[in-house]
């Protein structure tokens, strides 16, 4: 008991403490790692917004940049350079300049078909708008200074779906020109933005470019539940307008509940891994402690069998060398020294047999046999101890023949334990009942008696090698332990089995039942085409 406290506090603080710890720490930090994870969703998303961004800005400075060459070289003719650009670039509906800081003087080139919107409504538009802007374009040009020509781009509730992308170029006598470009934002995202966007998606992910105010979508790398849109970023250049990004088969919160559950079974099936780890090591250590104590009685009640025979012996050995007894008495030590040898070879039998059952080298011979045979010699043997120690004995064999296939010796060892337990566990009820039948291919032997019975909760360990019930009822009565697990191997082998009914104070009875001669054959003979 006390190797067994020692072995579960010793599991507990190596194994189960640390693991408990290691868990609930786990799942502890899952929350954390939810947040975690849902910004790095997040980011992911973030950095995919911004390379589209970016595109869109590159985009625009090359435009700008060949705006920037036709009015830094004036060989070329201006106007038609500029119609040219508007042409080749079918989201830019036409471009706009001006020398003139007060925005007068507006210069604006496009093609007449191309705008829904005519060239004087962008006119006073674009005047108002860059009026509205001052303080961003004068900017633009103390950037300029800096060498960096950035984009400002720009929108009017009078002309929606158009944006004005302005900037300042260099007109070749070093004046600095304020240009602008207007720009269909449909168009604009179909034809610029498009392709950038359709290769960042890869498959995984759904970006969208929607009205910022009406919230309508105006493209869509593709049309699936855009409903779900978890992430949104202005886009620069088009100031009414923002992208979405979702991902394709899940939004982020469904993929981090999904890690976090996966997480949350793996460290449930870990612990479940673990405790019948745990268990089954305290079943196996439970199981060896109980083996060894059992050994360890064994030994101790051996040796009490071996020594009281042989002090027995020794006692009344000395007193015949002493001359001392004489006549009748003589023969009266003579028996007893008789008796007791019989009781050492009886012990140091059943010790050998047993050993060469557990080590599979008790050499069977088979035949056919009646088991009421077998019987009757083995209470023949038990006939004179019966009638003195006045058992009531009720002895019921079958009429005909209980014919099997079996080891006669075997099983008299069969008989003769079941039969000494009978005895032996009788207390004030002396009583024995054997009964044989025939019930079609089977053989069944009862064997039972009134005595101390079994405890319940030991009867299930009773067919088990070292095995003794240890309480109260058992004081004084010696026994190695082996009995049972002779008769239980004996009977293994023979392919039959014996079932227990036990009452403590009741009585115990024991049922066995073997495969009939014939059914028995048919077995064997089978047995032996096939090998
Ligand atoms: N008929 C019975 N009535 C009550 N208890 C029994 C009976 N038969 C067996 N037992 C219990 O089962 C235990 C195991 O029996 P088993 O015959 O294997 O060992 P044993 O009788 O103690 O020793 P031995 O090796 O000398 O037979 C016994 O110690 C006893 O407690
Ligand atoms: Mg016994």
């Amino acid at each position: 008991m006390k190797a067994n406290r020692r072995i579960v506090i010793i599991l507990l603080a190596v194994v189960f403490l640390p693991a408990l710890f290691f868990s609930v720490y786990e799942i502890g930090s899952l929350n954390q790692n939810e947040v975690i994870i849902d910004d790095i969703y997040n980011k992911q998303l973030e950095v995919i917004l911004s390379s589209v961004n970016s595109h869109s800005q590159d985009w625009a400075s090359s435009w700008a940049m060949k705006m920037n060459g036709y009015f830094a070289y004036p060989q070329t003719d201006l106007g038609a350079s500029l119609l040219q650009f508007v042409e080749d670039n079918p989201s830019v509906k036409g471009v706009f300049y001006t020398r003139d800081t007060s925005y007068q003087n507006l210069e604006i080139i496009s093609l007449p078909e191309a705008s829904s919107i005519s060239s004087s409504v962008h006119h006073r538009t674009i005047e108002m708008v860059l009026r509205q802007n001052s303080k961003k374009i004068n900017k633009l040009y103390l950037y300029l200074k800096g060498g960096y020509r950035k984009i400002e781009a720009f929108s009017s509730d009078r002309t929606p779906d158009i944006s004005y992308f302005v900037f300042v170029a260099d007109s070749y006598r070093g004046h600095k020109i304020l240009c602008g470009m207007i720009v269909d934002a449909k168009e604009f995202v179909n034809f610029v933005l498009s392709p950038k966007i359709q290769a960042l998606v890869e498959n995984q992910f759904i970006i969208t470019v929607q009205n910022d105010t009406k919230g309508q979508i105006i493209y869509a790398s593709e049309t699936s539940d855009l409903k779900r849109i978890s992430q949104t970023k202005p886009l620069w250049l088009l100031p009414d307008y923002k992208m979405g990004i979702i991902y394709k088969s899940k939004t982020i919160k469904e993929l981090v509940k999904e890690r976090t559950t996966l997480n949350f079974i793996i460290i449930f099936l870990l612990d479940t891994l673990l405790v019948a780890g745990v268990w089954l090591v305290l079943r196996n250590f439970k199981a060896e402690i109980k083996l060894s104590q059992m050994r360890v009685d064994f030994i101790s009640n051996v040796s009490h069998e071996l020594r009281t025979p042989l002090a027995l012996m020794s006692l009344h050995i000395e007193t015949i060398l002493l001359g001392r007894v004489k006549g009748e008495k003589l023969n009266e030590y003579y028996k007893v020294i008789h008796q007791e040898t019989n009781r050492l070879t009886t012990i140091v039998n059943k010790i050998l047999n047993f050993s060469k059952l557990e080590e599979k080298k008790f050499e069977y011979h088979f035949q056919k046999m009646c088991i009421n045979e077998v019987i009757q010699e083995v209470l023949e043997q038990y006939y004179f101890y019966l009638q003195n120690t006045n058992f009531e004995t009720e002895i019921n064999l079958s009429a005909e023949k209980a014919l099997i296939y079996g080891d006669k010796e075997a099983l008299k060892e069969v008989f003769i334990n079941l039969i000494d337990n009978a005895t032996k566990y009788s207390k004030d009820q002396k009583y024995l009942h054997i009964e044989t039948e025939i019930e079609k291919d089977l053989i069944k032997v009862t064997i039972q008696d009134k005595g101390i019975g079994i405890p319940e909760s030991d009867q299930k360990y009773i067919f088990d090698k070292f095995f003794r019930v240890t309480n109260g009822e058992m004081q004084g009565v010696r026994g190695s332990g082996l009995g049972l697990s002779i008769v239980k191997n004996i009977l293994d082998n023979h392919d039959a089995v014996i079932y227990l009914n036990s009452k403590p104070g009741q009585g115990t009875t024991f049922n066995l039942e073997f495969p009939g001669y014939a059914i028995q054959l048919l077995k064997k003979r089978k047995i032996r085409k096939h090998a």
